[in-house]
């Protein structure tokens, strides 16, 4: 009977598989590994404990893993300049809890973007943050949504000395206003924290702001979404060894035990990756992002952030409200096999997250696979004809996956 139950499993993996290389994946938060990259996944690693520092592991049988663990972050530190690196936590919210959890106290205020405003779950009061305060302000935003009002800030942060402001979110169109508040921040004895878990491979290409040099005290992130690799978290900082020490112990044990190893490996295979090719991917990325917001424009839909070019990372964001709204949209794209998610757009109410009146696309999949400007314009049409003109393109959605099916950006052959 459970025999049976395997097969069934195996066979709907097998159909995910087919399934996914023939859709257009535009949902913004996801990348695809390498084969090489997936290929070290499953190995013996993935049945092993690793807890503690390489060399300083409460258990035998590590000297391996210590060699790749204390390879990666050395390699992580030089590409990212930082001092301290942290590689154990198993996702991008782990690695945020480690840090809320030594840095946020009972009443402390917090600063932190918005749902609507972009922000994720994890800065808010049903998320890691709201686990230690329940103070927390939304940054103030200028009228087009899509930045923080400095100067509104500024004045926040004078009167409520707010202990952290978090910067970074899920819809990240444009960098945040590190420089603008760093003085600020610093006169108030308030820590910024930048997470980065979208944008980390546009930073490692140097084609985003650098979080860290532009006073940022500690950033935390994915390492799955423009950082093409496996489903993990980083932490890194410039701060003193004594306090680093607090974010050390809040990776472990705070917020988690063993680290998963066979996903560190796999992301030692993708560092390599990043590091070869970032600047090339993010350069890609980010021209793709701005083609697909130009050509979405063109067809007449709302695309967001038009008087500033659109966007600024892998995102657009588009108004659908007049064709039904997010949920229904993102119901249409689907049944034609081009996946995306429905997104709240800035300013609007909490209550409308079930069907918002937007939809967020990210390219740096379609990037991965290969994709350029012509691929772009075609998606937008592909779009186009979908939405506005009622036509099935599931057809043509195939047609075009065809040719863009190897990973790019990587050492497979
Ligand atoms: C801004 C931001 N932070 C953190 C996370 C959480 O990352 P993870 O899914 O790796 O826990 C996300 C996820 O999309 C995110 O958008």
């Amino acid at each position: 009977m459970y025999e049976r139950n395997v097969k069934w499993i195996e066979e709907t993996v097998a159909q995910q598989n087919e399934w996914r290389c023939n859709t257009l994946n535009l949902i913004a938060s996801e990348n695809v590994m390498s084969i090489r990259a997936r290929r070290v996944l499953g190995s013996d690693f993935a049945h092993r404990y690793a807890e503690g520092h390489p060399g300083e592991r409460y258990y035998q049988g590590t000297d391996k893993i210590d060699e790749i663990e204390s390879w990666v972050k050395q390699q992580l530190k030089t590409l990212f300049s930082c001092q301290h690196m942290e590689v154990r936590p198993i996702s991008g919210t782990v690695a945020n809890d480690a840090v809320f959890s030594r840095y946020i106290k009972p009443g402390d205020v917090v600063m932190v973007n918005s749902t609507a405003g972009g922000g994720h779950i994890s800065h808010h009061k049903s998320g890691s943050v709201g686990k230690y305060t329940k103070n927390i302000v939304d940054f103030p935003l200028t009228p087009d949504g899509y930045h923080i009002d400095c100067e509104a800030t500024y004045a926040l942060v004078k009167k409520l000395h707010p202990k952290v402001l978090i910067f970074g979110k899920s819809l990240f169109l444009f960098p945040e206003p590190i420089k603008d508040l760093v003085k600020i921040c610093n006169d108030n004895e308030t820590t910024i924290i930048y997470d980065a878990a979208h944008v980390l491979g546009l930073i490692a290409g140097k084609q985003f702001q650098d979080p860290l040099g532009e006073g940022a005290a500690i950033v935390t992130a994915s390492t799955h979404k423009t950082f093409f690799g496996s489903q993990r978290g980083i932490i890194m900082s410039n701060m003193d060894k004594k306090e680093w020490w607090k974010i050390d112990k809040g990776a472990f044990p705070g917020s988690s035990s063993n680290h998963h190893l066979d996903t560190l490996v796999s992301l030692a295979v993708t560092t390599c990756e990043i590091i070869a090719f970032a600047e090339e991917y993010s350069k890609q990325t980010i021209s793709n992002a701005k083609t697909l917001g130009r050509s979405l424009s063109e067809f007449g839909f709302n695309v967001q952030a038009k008087e500033f070019d659109f966007t600024e990372s892998h995102q657009v964001a588009v108004d659908v409200s007049e064709l039904g709204g997010g949920n229904e949209v993102a119901r249409i794209l689907k049944e034609n096999d081009i996946i995306l998610n429905m997104n709240l757009l800035p300013f609007e109410p909490l209550e409308r997250v079930t069907n918002p009146s937007g939809i967020r696309i990210g390219v740096q999949e379609m990037t991965r696979f290969g994709m350029k400007a012509e691929e772009m314009e075609r998606i937008a049409e592909l779009i186009k004809k979908c939405l506005k003109e009622s036509c099935s393109v599931d057809n043509e959605v195939r047609e075009l996956r065809k040719d863009f099916q190897k990973v790019h950006y990587s050492f497979d052959e």
